[in-house]
């Protein structure tokens, strides 16, 4: 194949990796955009093959061809058998992949480079290196523990160091003395040194941050991994890497904007990793007094007087697999002309958009779908609220109460409507770890259950 095919097929994978962000964008054509990002990274892979097979000897077509079907296999097998709970851990993982790559790639560019002294733009791709390295070693650690966090291996809780921003200022600052050493003096020992500093930063970035805002850490680390695969472009002198590593340094970036606005956080502090619950105190331990129990018939007898119903899912619909009966019974009361419709929080459950995925597998028609913004004016209009396994998107600590870790992050306003039942397991907490007084309010009553079983109860008792 000759160079200029290559070429032209890296500019149509591009194209079509935008055209797959586009489609991503709404749920409607989500399916059709993974669809066109998959054909992109077909067309990208074949054409970068047969680049290594044009430049290299066979060895190392085959070492390539024997490591992809390895990676392939393991990928697949994780793939099919990861739960859709269980995608942000499966997701931190893949990112400290590639930030690993990045380092890896930067220091054999370094070695495999080290007769260009005194070439022009020597410095350029030095700095090239420097910078992939230190993102891909931030990438990478900070991932690895996005992964423990998120999968319980270690607690969610904020590392809170004495004089942790410091810590962070200084690796940042002794990083930029070793980049003017190590362009100066053409050496590997300020870059290993870099190396290891900016793998504790990573470490120490992510563990610093509180289980509440780890939604978008994931995506910025999402961010991070796009921009380290980018300067792995540069490193290897390959476009497409540059163009891919560049749509999702930005399109990761831009959702951590948009999260840290539904999560009224400073962008700006949490690139800086200092973002977080500074002090904040877990309200854990209030008495909020006594919550109600309802049971399943009190629920459809509820449902049955009612003219509107908003229901708000989280993780736990998630986690109980109830999309399905939720859509039944959103069905049987349109029927009954109730007007029923969902509200989701921008951070419901663990990933942006998995409330959306849920309701659209099962059905739900998009146009009863409403965001946040959308629906919380109507509550005080609402009969009826089910609080279907969500919790700290619907916590009114947040609003109410300035030392709450959440404090500050708007939340569904349920506690307006006549009537709200919350569908859980148990009077836990939540992910951020704090308590919710909207359980003890007089108009709330606790359905204890799994919510799958629960629904179906209802569905029932209707
Ligand atoms: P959470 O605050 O995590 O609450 C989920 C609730 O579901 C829990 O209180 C749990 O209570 C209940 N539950 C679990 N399994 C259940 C089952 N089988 N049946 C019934 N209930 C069940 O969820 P949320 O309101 O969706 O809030 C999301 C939280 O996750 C936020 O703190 C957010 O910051 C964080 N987060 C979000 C993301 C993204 S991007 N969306 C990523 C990472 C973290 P019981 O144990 O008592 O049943």
């Amino acid at each position: 194949m000759d160079i200029a095919l290559i070429q032209a097929a890296y500019i149509v994978a591009a194209l079509l990796f935008i055209m797959s962000l586009a489609g991503l964008s709404k749920h409607e054509t989500a399916r059709d955009g993974n669809v066109l990002g998959m054909v992109g990274m077909g067309i990208a892979l074949v054409a970068t093959l047969w680049l290594s097979l044009r430049d290299a000897v066979w060895s190392a077509w085959l070492l390539i061809a024997v490591a992809m079907v390895i990676g392939a296999a393991i990928g697949i097998a994780r793939a099919r058998k990861v739960e859709m709970t269980g995608m942000p851990e499966l997701i931190a993982m893949l990112h400290s992949f590639v930030g690993a790559a990045a380092v890896l790639v930067g220091i054999n560019t370094f070695v495999a480079t080290s007769d260009l002294v005194g070439v022009e733009g020597e410095a350029v791709h030095l700095v090239e290196i420097f910078l992939g390295v230190f993102i891909g070693a931030v990438t990478f650690t900070g991932s690895i523990v996005a992964f423990l966090k998120l999968s319980a291996r270690i607690s969610s809780k904020p590392l809170m160091l004495p004089a942790r921003h410091w810590l962070n200022l200084t690796a940042l600052v002794v990083s930029a003395g070793l980049i003017v050493w190590f362009v100066t003096a053409h050496s590997i020992v300020p870059l290993l040194v870099m190396t290891a500093i900016a793998l504790a930063f990573g470490w120490h970035l992510v563990a610093s941050i509180g289980g509440g805002d780890m939604p978008v850490v994931v995506s910025m680390l999402n961010s991070y991994s796009g921009w380290a695969a980018a300067a792995a472009g540069f490193m290897l002198g390959n476009d497409l890497l540059i163009v891919t590593g560049a749509l999702v340094g930005s399109s990761g970036a831009y959702l951590s904007y948009i999260m840290c606005k539904a999560m009224n956080r400073s962008f700006v502090s949490v690139i800086a990793g200092g973002f977080g619950s500074d002090g904040a105190v877990s309200n854990s331990d209030v008495d909020y007094g006594d919550h109600r129990e309802t049971n399943a018939a009190e629920v459809a007898d509820l449902l049955k007087n009612a003219s509107t119903v908003v229901i708000t899912p989280g993780y736990g619909m998630a986690v109980a697999q109830a999309q399905y009966p939720v859509a039944d019974l959103t069905s049987k009361l349109r029927e009954r002309g109730v007007d029923v419709r969902f509200g989701i929080h921008p951070v419901a459950g663990r990933l942006p958009g998995h409330m959306n995925v849920l309701l659209a597998e099962a059905k739900v028609p998009y146009d009863i779908v409403l965001e946040m913004d959308e629906v919380n004016d109507d509550f005080p209009d609402t009969d009826v609220v089910l609080v279907i396994g969500a919790n700290d998107t619907v916590n009114p600590a947040a609003a109410e109460d300035p030392t709450s870790p959440i404090a500050g992050m708007p939340v569904l306003q349920v506690w307006n409507a006549k009537d709200v039942v919350v569908f859980k397991r148990s009077m836990n907490a939540g992910y951020a770890g704090v308590q919710n007084p909207l359980f003890f309010r007089d108009n709330s009553a606790m359905l204890f259950g799994d919510a799958k079983e629960r629904v179906e109860d209802i569905i029932k008792a209707l």
